[in-house]
């Protein structure tokens, strides 16, 4: 598996937040990974597993859960929040994302994310190559609509 590449370029402008360290990314990594093992994907064939880091190192994982009425198919992130803040922990970190390719974050997950913080780092995982990129949730999702804008 190839490693984690360098800081997007708009980290020390835009940010003090720190990055997991390594270790820390490669248990993310490999249970995104693991959860893609449980994706209920019969519809579209394409299997994505997802990890969430909280602050003090706990790992929650999701996977895509598909439906015949195709609109109500849940993505792997979302899967990932929600069972992490259902069980009383939204202190996000990071989250990693397994699939073929190595897909980033639909819109809608990124605005999910962006919920509890734009601080987040964001990896993928090609679970063919093993190739990793790393970006920030506010470089994937920039002037993000956010509950500050409900206080005008
Ligand atoms: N999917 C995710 O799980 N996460 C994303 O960010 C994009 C798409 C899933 C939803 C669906 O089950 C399949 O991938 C094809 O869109």
């Amino acid at each position: 598996m190839s490693s984690i590449s360098a800081r997007p370029s708009s980290f020390m402008s835009t940010s003090e937040y720190e990055p997991p360290a390594d270790d820390e990314v490669l248990r993310l990594v490999q249970a995104a990974i693991s959860a893609r093992n449980h994706a209920y994907a019969p519809h579209s064939h394409f299997y994505v597993g997802a990890a969430v880091l909280l602050h003090g190192g706990r790992i929650v994982e999701g996977c895509n859960v598909e439906n015949a009425s195709y609109s109500l198919t849940q993505c792997a992130e979302r899967v990932a929040v929600t069972t992490s803040v259902a069980e009383g922990h939204r202190n996000f970190r990071a989250i990693a994302v397994a699939s073929v390719g190595g897909a980033m974050p639909c819109g809608a997950c990124r605005q999910v994310l962006a919920e509890f913080g734009m601080d987040m780092a964001v990896y993928t995982v090609d679970v063919i190559d093993g190739e990793q990129k790393m970006r920030l949730l506010s470089e994937l999702l920039p002037d993000a609509f956010s509950g500050t804008d409900l206080l005008p």
